[in-house]
């Protein structure tokens, strides 16, 4: 696991079972102790090293009201009880956060875990209207990340987002605006390499009527309709020279001229601009002006990619399968511990949008009641956009590649086929021994997906 950036979880439970499912979920760090040491919750916090970041109490015998209460006393960290006993408000009156029933379903169970976690600026976005999803994470750097979006999200700064494709950068941009005074005003997403040079100018700035032969009606840019909100300039490394001078203006300024007027226009924006590449390195070679660098990075934000970031990876599939699951309406219970650990040892080259598309994709494979090892389509090799691998001879990466290929195309036929070996072999138009072989080679066991259409 990368890094020490893992939650902490105390479990107060007679028995193993509850920990070992929260180990399971968060691939953080789990400590179980006894209901009767629990009291010595400084005890059990410097057995830690630190302070919980939540505390799990597992009801079963005998009723647990003066330990939550007495709890609720020693430590900051949200309480969570596990409990069999019916909800009637007695555990949140002696301050447990939240209550589950026993035994616990292991994605309800997540699902309340996560609320746990999650950090106070999170939920404190979650309780305004909002637009957004929840930030979610663990780890020192993503405490950090929260404390500076609360910390510059009221002001006017212009912030720069750095990182990788897939990790967040918008995402972050929309917390800020959402926890910003402005979250009442429009959210304007450019994209400055989606746009081409030519229109990005009109799309930005808008234009005067008849400043060229086809402008016959006066055009309002984004810029102008991002008035008294936040515009985001993602990709802000794809900007054109040309145009660098008139957003330095805005920046400076928050002025500028639409083409072909010869008033300046005014607007009120607060500027984010996100980028996946190396700024500086790009000043160097000449391509990106200086004065605007150093314009637009007054507060940075870096996020990490997926990969320096592998303890995240069991809460945010987890967090994926319960939102695929309810807009799919599939019925599936959670993750085999293969399957996890499957997650875990990918490297992610598309970080959190990859992880995102690969859960959706194994929810509607999966025959469930789990999603397994083979309902999650992984490259075996980093062949996905990354770069051929020449170090190595063509027989195994192809092999590779093929061999990822046929374990994702079984899985969906016998999907499709509700696991009748003989419609799934008339359906490939395959002779039903290869099949059957070619399961083997796999080890994929037909079984599995029959018998549960849903
Ligand atoms: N920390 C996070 N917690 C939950 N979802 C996230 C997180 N970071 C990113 N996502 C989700 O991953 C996807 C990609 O994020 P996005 O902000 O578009 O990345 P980027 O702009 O860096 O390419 C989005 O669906 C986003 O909601
Ligand atoms: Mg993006």
């Amino acid at each position: 696991m990368a890094g020490d950036a893992v939650h902490d979880v105390l479990v107060a439970d007679a028995v193993d079972g509850v920990a070992a499912e929260i180990e399971l979920l968060c691939g953080g760090r789990v400590t179980r102790v006894g209901l009767d040491q629990v009291l010595g919750v400084a005890a059990a916090a410097a057995a830690l090293g630190r302070s919980p970041d939540a505390v799990v109490v597992v009801e079963r015998d005998a009723r647990v009201d003066e330990l939550v209460a007495a709890l609720g006393r020693a430590v900051a960290a949200r309480i969570v009880v596990v409990t069999a006993r019916p909800r009637d408000g007695t555990l949140a009156s002696l301050g447990a956060f939240d209550v589950v029933p026993l035994p616990p379903a292991r994605l309800e169970l997540a699902a309340h875990l996560f609320r746990a976690l999650e950090s106070p600026a999170a939920e404190g976005a979650r309780r305004r209207p909002r637009k957004s999803d929840v930030i979610l994470g663990s780890g020192a750097w993503l405490k950090e990340l929260f404390d500076r979006i609360t910390m510059v999200a009221p002001t006017d700064v212009t912030v720069a987002i750095v990182g990788e494709s897939g990790t967040g950068k918008e995402l972050v941009a929309r917390t800020l605006h959402d926890q910003s005074a402005r979250r009442a005003g429009p959210f304007v997403v450019v994209n400055c390499a989606a746009i081409p040079e030519g229109l990005l100018e009109d799309e930005l700035f808008g234009h005067k009527k008849g400043a060229f032969t086809d402008a016959r009606w006066d055009r309002q840019g984004l810029l102008a309709a991002a008035d008294g909100g936040t515009l985001f300039l993602d990709e802000i490394g794809e900007l054109p020279m040309s145009l660098q001078a008139k957003l330095l203006r805005v920046v400076q300024t928050r002025e500028f001229r639409r083409i072909g007027d010869d008033r300046d226009s005014h607007v009120d924006l607060r500027i984010v601009t996100a980028t996946h590449r190396d700024l500086e390195r790009l000043v160097a070679d000449g391509r990106f002006r200086e004065d605007l660098y150093y314009r637009i990075q007054v507060v940075t934000l870096r996020l990490p990619p997926l990969r320096e970031r592998r303890h995240d990876i069991p809460l945010l599939a987890h967090h994926f399968l319960l939102r695929h699951r309810a807009k799919l309406g599939k019925h599936l219970d959670g993750f085999a511990p293969a399957a996890l650990t499957k997650l875990v040892g990918h490297d992610f080259p598309g970080n959190i949008r990859e992880l995102d598309n690969m859960i959706q994709h194994a929810v509607v494979m999966a025959p469930g009641p789990m999603v397994q090892p083979e309902d999650i389509p992984l490259p075996a090799s980093r062949s996905d956009g990354a770069p051929v691998d020449l170090e190595r001879p063509f027989r195994d990466v192809k092999g590779e590649v093929v061999d990822h290929f046929e374990r994702t195309y079984l899985a969906a036929l016998l999907h499709a086929q509700h696991g009748n070996l003989a419609a799934a072999a008339r359906a490939a138009g395959m002779d039903r021994k290869n099949l059957w072989q070619l399961l083997r080679k796999h080890g994929i066991d037909p079984a599995r997906y029959r018998g549960r259409r849903r």
